[in-house]
Parts: C-alpha cells; structure tokens; sequence
C-alpha cells in the first residue's frame, strides 16, 4: 500500500447529481437519477411535488463552481471530496468517451490544487448510466467491469493530479434504501422494500463489493502513488429495549447488513456468516464464489470513509425488512432528518475501527445535519442554524477526541458545503452550511460555516 504522509485534511463533501446541474450539458448522456426525477417524478410520494437536479446548484458551470472555492478558501479549507458522474464522461455507459465531460472534472482538479485545495474523487455516488440501468443495473454481473472500465478512464485522467479515491459511496443505503424505493415508487406501490427485494440486492452488494477489488487491485498495478478507499455509512446499532433478546438480535443482524457486511469484506476477506443465512432465506440461488472472496480477500482498501450521521434503535419488527426496524424508533425530541443526534458513538465507532479491523486509515468523509425550517432562519446577511452549529462542533470534538485515543483519523469532511438536491426529499432537505436560494443561485455562509471556520483554524497544522 503506498503511504502517503500528509496534513489532516479538513473539507467538505458533495455528490455529482446534488449540485452540478446540467444534466444535458457538452454531450452528458441520461443517468438512471435524471430519469427517476424527470420521467417518474420520484419525489412526489416524499414531498408532495416534483423537483429533480436538472439545475440544482449549478455547479457544472465554472464561473459558479470559481465563487464556490471562494467560500472553501474562506472556510479554509485544504481538501474538498466530490463525486464524478459516469453518464458525463461515458454516455453509452461504456465505449465512447466524452471529452468535455472529462475536461471538466479535469480542470475542475486544476482548479482545486491552484486554490491549494486538494481534490478527493468518489467515482460512484449513486447515478448510474441509464442505459446500464436498462441492461440491470449493478444485478448484472457485466456491472463489475463497467465500473473497472470506467473507473480506468477517470484514474488514468485525474490519476496524476488526485492522490485519493473513493470506488462507492455508502452501498446500504443506495442498494438497499434509494433503489428499491424507487422501483417501487415506479410501479406504483409503496416505497418501503420488503424481505425478498433485500434478498434480491445481495446480488448487486456483493458485485460492487467485488467491483470495488478489482478497481483497487487495477488502481495498484497501474503504479499509482495515492490510496484508494471506500465511503461507508455506518451507524451504530443499539436494541431499543436492551432487556429484549428480540431487539438485541435486531441490533445485531441490523449491524450486520449496515456496517459489518462491508467492513468485514474489506478488511478481514469475509462475509458475515449470520447475515449471509438470513438474507439466502429470502434469497436462495444467491451464492459467492470462492473465486469472488480470493479476490476480495486480496485486494484490502488502503483506507476507510466514514460517513456518520447517527446512532440508530433497532427493535424486531415483522413489518420490516429482515425483520429490523430501526426507521422510526428515534426517541430524540428534536429529530434531525438522519437520526438521533450521537457525537459519542462517533468516538466509540472510531474505537472500533480501530480494535476490530485493525486500525487503517480513516478519514470522516460525510458528517453534518439538517433539522428543518428553524434551524434556517435568515437574519441579516447569514443563517442561523444554532442546533448544526452545535452538532458539527460536537462531532468534530469526539472524532478529535478519538484521533488522540489512537484512531488513525486523517481527515473530515461536513457534508455539506452547499444545500442540494436531496434526492428523493428534493430541495426540502437543507444540509449545507452556506444556504443556498435556488431560485437566483444566491450563497449565503451559516452560523455553522463561520463556526467551522473557527474550529479548522483552532486545529490546523
Ligand atoms: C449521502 C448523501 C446525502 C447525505 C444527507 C448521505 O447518506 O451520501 O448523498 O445527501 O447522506 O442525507
């Protein structure tokens, strides 16, 4: 693995589909996200209205994405993780390149390292090519080397210019809540996924598992000098009623499927054997091949992202998939949209990492909140947003705390610098710490940005 000794990076994160916009720009081709939102209106069971990212903050154009590295500049900030669209650089999804497609992500880099900021690349943040979706998406096992052609193409152009990369953005919640969800909204029936559609996703978990070995074995053959990592979303799983075996067996399988499946896969070469069993129950004909594990085994990630909102309350719940629900069992007073607010079960899980999978390299590569309409309030020339200001303070405090206690944290990022598009919630959702008008593109710093300012510059060097 190459080591790479460097500052601790302090960023923020996006996606591609959440803020560049120009979703037919210079020869992009269709991604299964722009169809969701502008063929089936995707958010219309969420938020009432049909909203898409077409335009969202529009940072495909250069002049805005100039202003916004202003803003990282003024926040200070020396690392900025965003993702690339494959449908922008692959319109067939495979074959033919577009070159303005990767001319921006191109320049985009440039730009970024002349701000002294330094550019971490996600190549798959949940929109897919829709001409792959068509051909079935990541069920297909053809979707392995899709992904490793095109993960080629983006690490030979960028390759000597960005010295981190992220193979996949949060697999559970993309393959297991996004997806389901939304084929079920298109037929027309309940967004919630049931047992057998969990069952099903096993086959497309385990190709990106697999897809995500290959790109880091591929990436290492081809020379390069940087590291190549995946982004979890892991979320600490406690029963809601610790004197039920029922709920202590919910937490564990609902740890299982979140954060295990994949951590154990990565950094020990294994599936969980637990998890494996429940999920053939509802899926018998799926299977991985030995081979598959070989290669797995082989190819560890050189470090892992975290993406951390918040703890979560399992309880057994017939009606929900697997039989763990842990949806709806929030006890906080003031809810924030991705659970319950837990700044020390950052810490305890940093602790984990560390005794359990051996201490690699971590960097928080999604952390921040939303809580709604009163946490927005626009007071002069800024926002006050009193309860994010106060968690991302607390966030970064524990995730500290757990770099001196010997976790190997090399970086954290918020998510999110700007507002955007929030897939199925729309623009409803607010999780940027500058508020953003969409209607005239207006960037306005929150409390919560001047705060993290000040924290970067306390902790710095
Ligand atoms: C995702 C982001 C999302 C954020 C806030 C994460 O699950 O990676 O795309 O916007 O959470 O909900």
């Amino acid at each position: 693995m190459a080591t790479v000794a460097n500052k601790f990076l302090w960023g923020t994160a996006s996606a591609a589909y959440q803020v560049e916009g120009g979703w037919q720009a210079d020869g992009k081709g269709l991604s299964n996200w722009d169809v969701y939102t502008n063929r089936y209106r995707i958010t219309v069971p969420a938020i009432g209205k049909q909203e898409t990212g077409n335009v969202a903050c529009n940072t495909y154009s250069r002049d805005q994405y100039l202003r916004d590295l202003g803003l990282m500049r003024e926040l200070g900030a020396n690392a900025y993780r965003f993702s690339i669209s494959w449908s922008r650089i692959l319109p067939d999804g495979t074959g033919r390149v577009n070159e303005p497609g990767l001319a921006y992500y191109s320049r985009l880099c440039d730009d970024l390292i002349a701000a002294g900021i330094e550019p971490m690349v996600t190549l798959f943040h949940w929109d897919l090519p829709q001409v792959l979706q068509e051909k079935g998406g990541w069920s297909n096992r053809q979707s392995v080397q899709w992904f490793r052609d095109y993960a080629a193409i983006v690490i030979r152009a960028l390759g000597d210019r960005v010295d981190k990369f992220i193979t996949f953005n949060e697999p559970f919640i993309d393959l297991f809540l996004m997806e389901p969800s939304a084929q079920n909204i298109i037929a027309g029936r309940s967004p919630n996924a049931t047992s057998a559609q969990y069952g099903e996703q096993a086959t497309p978990m385990h190709h990106w598992i697999l897809a995500s070995a290959l790109v880091t074995e591929d990436f290492h053959k081809s020379g390069h000098h940087g590291m190549i990592g995946v982004a979890l979303p892991l979320v600490p799983m406690k029963p809601v009623n610790p004197e039920s075996a029922a709920d202590r067996a919910a937490a564990t399988l609902g740890d299982g499927l979140v954060n295990r499946w994949w951590l154990d896969a990565v950094f020990k070469g294994t599936y969980p054997a637990d998890l494996i069993a429940v999920l053939q129950k509802h899926n018998p004909a799926f299977t991985v091949p030995e081979a598959d594990m070989a290669v797995i085994r082989a190819n560890p990630s050189d470090f892992l992202g975290i993406n951390y909102y918040a703890q979560a309350y399992a309880r057994e719940d017939a009606l929900s998939p697997l039989g763990v629900g842990w949806m709806n069992t929030n006890p906080d007073e003031v809810k924030m949209f991705n659970g319950p607010v837990r700044p020390d079960e950052l810490y305890n899980l940093l602790l984990r990492i560390k005794r359990e999978y051996g201490n690699p390299p971590v960097f928080i590569t999604e952390n921040g909140a939303g809580f709604g309409d009163f946490d927005e309030v626009m007071q002069g020339d800024t926002v006050k947003d009193p309860l994010r200001t106060d968690y991302i303070r607390r966030h970064i405090a524990a995730a500290l705390k757990a770099r001196t206690d010997g976790a190997d944290l090399r970086g954290y990022f918020c998510w999110s610098l700007l507002d955007n598009f929030e897939w199925m919630q729309g623009y409803e959702r607010r999780f940027g710490i500058v508020h953003v008008d969409f209607a005239t593109q207006k960037r306005t710093p929150k409390q919560s940005f001047h705060a993290y300012r000040e924290m970067i510059a306390s902790n710095a060097g």
